[in-house]
């Protein structure tokens, strides 16, 4: 039996007054997209508290729309880089890049299962025009040449920190040469978190940022890290969507027009990505132009923003079909037959709650509701095989155990917003 009393514990613990860190030692700050989820997650106990999770999190968006991928509330030594390497100049100390974009879909969500309907309402129309703003950035900042697939900068803007889809990009990518301590060692196993190399180079590109004074424009030209990252693709796609009815709700039309054609744009131009060998859209490396041939559950996320045709939903559903049948406790995040497969190595094997939901989703938007049924018992599987509360960071495929950090919040907010259900 899932504990959902340990689940809402969980998120209780990770409070820190409006905004919940993703577990206290190892991420001591506000996350774009855990805090989308797990706002999610309170929203399915507490209202008021999922909107005043929202309200914190666009308090620090940034005047050109820009939506952090974190917000340093407050001074903490347990985790590096902070806001002096990143050296934005923003009204809550931040980093510079963003992170898949699910707030205009948790927003969305939380409006439709909101009881205090009124309330919710009220909520939304004052969080609205920052939610246009930050896809508007999105779009216009990402993709300078209406191309229709946005740009991704940093292999921690994609979520998917280490992801084996980043090697040959990050490879080209130099490393800083100056001394540092990290700090994430000090609280896991190194063999379950990215190596000192992929360190260096991630630490570069935040020295790219801020030496282009983070002008969208210097970027484009100036780093040498851009992926259209096809999980960013997606969530964006799927949460444009989303935005566009709730600014047809509230009155915003022009907005939902210009939205529109986005999405029609990405839809047009996601055949690109298509690998019918792989049986799954592959992200894409802009510098060498070339496809990044490695099968990752974010190669699947297409089926989420209903990015996908039906014929290409069918072969996708064949792949994660055997994709199930090698994992015990599934999805892992990338294929079990790549040779990179690491099943307790972060984005390079381990299972994601989160991303489990995700697939579901779309799995069962095609209409594979079996296949569907299986990722969920799966992500049940994982929370009961784990120690503890049973809510980690993530788990791994062969043996269920929680891996990462334990008391983590996103896990917990997937069990009540989903396997409540
Ligand atoms: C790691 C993950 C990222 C997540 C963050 C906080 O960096 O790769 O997806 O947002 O931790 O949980």
């Amino acid at each position: 039996m899932i504990d959902l009393d340990a689940a809402r514990a969980v998120l209780r613990t990770n409070d820190l007054g409006g905004y919940t860190v993703p577990t206290r030692t190892l991420y001591p700050f506000q996350w774009n997209w855990d805090s989308a989820i797990i706002a999610l997650g309170w929203h399915c106990f507490d209202e008021q508290r999922a909107w005043q999770e929202a309200r914190t999190m666009f308090g620090g968006q940034w005047s050109n729309g820009l939506l952090p991928h974190i917000l340093f509330h407050h001074e903490s030594d347990s985790y590096f880089p902070g806001p002096d390497i990143w050296g934005a100049k923003s009204r809550v100390p931040s980093s510079s890049i963003s992170q898949p974009p699910v707030w205009a879909l948790a927003i969305a969500r939380m409006l439709r299962r909101s009881a205090a309907a009124a309330a919710a309402r009220d909520e939304v129309r004052a969080l609205l025009p920052q939610l246009v703003d930050y896809h508007r950035w999105w779009y216009r900042d990402r993709d300078r040449h209406d191309s229709g697939l946005v740009d991704c900068y940093h292999p921690w803007e994609s979520g998917m920190d280490n992801s084996p889809a980043w090697d040959e990009p990050l490879a080209r990518v130099p490393g800083v040469e100056w001394e540092y301590q990290r700090r994430d060692l000090g609280h896991v196993d190194q063999a379950q978190r990215p190596t000192w190399q992929e360190y260096d180079r991630y630490l570069h590109l935040v020295e790219v940022q801020r030496k282009n004074k983070f002008d969208p424009s210097r970027l484009a030209a100036a780093s040498p890290f851009r992926v259209i990252d096809i999980g960013i693709v997606s969530i964006l796609s799927r949460a444009t969507s989303e935005l566009i009815a709730l600014c047809r709700q509230f009155g915003l039309e022009e907005e939902a027009e210009s939205f529109q054609a986005e999405i029609a744009r990405t839809e047009r131009a996601v055949g690109r990505c298509w690998s019918g060998e792989h049986r799954c859209f592959l992200s894409w490396d802009q510098i060498s132009n070339e496809p990044l041939a490695e099968i990752t559950t974010a190669t699947l996320l297409p089926l989420f923003g209903r990015l996908a045709n039906d014929k290409q939903a069918g072969q996708m559903a064949s792949l994660i079909e055997e994709w199930l049948a090698a994992n015990r406790f599934p999805l892992s995040s990338i294929h079990p037959e790549s040779p990179r497969y690491d099943p307790e190595c972060y984005w390079r094997g381990p299972v994601w709650l989160h991303i489990n939901w995700m697939v579901a989703d779309g799995l069962r938007a095609y209409g594979y509701s079996q296949l569907a049924e299986r990722i969920k018992e799966g992500t049940r599987k994982c929370i009961e095989a784990a120690a503890g509360s049973g809510y980690f960071e993530y788990y791994s495929p062969e043996t269920g155990q929680g891996c990462g950090g334990g008391d983590f919040s996103w896990p917990a907010a997937v069990a009540l917003l989903w396997l409540n259900e």
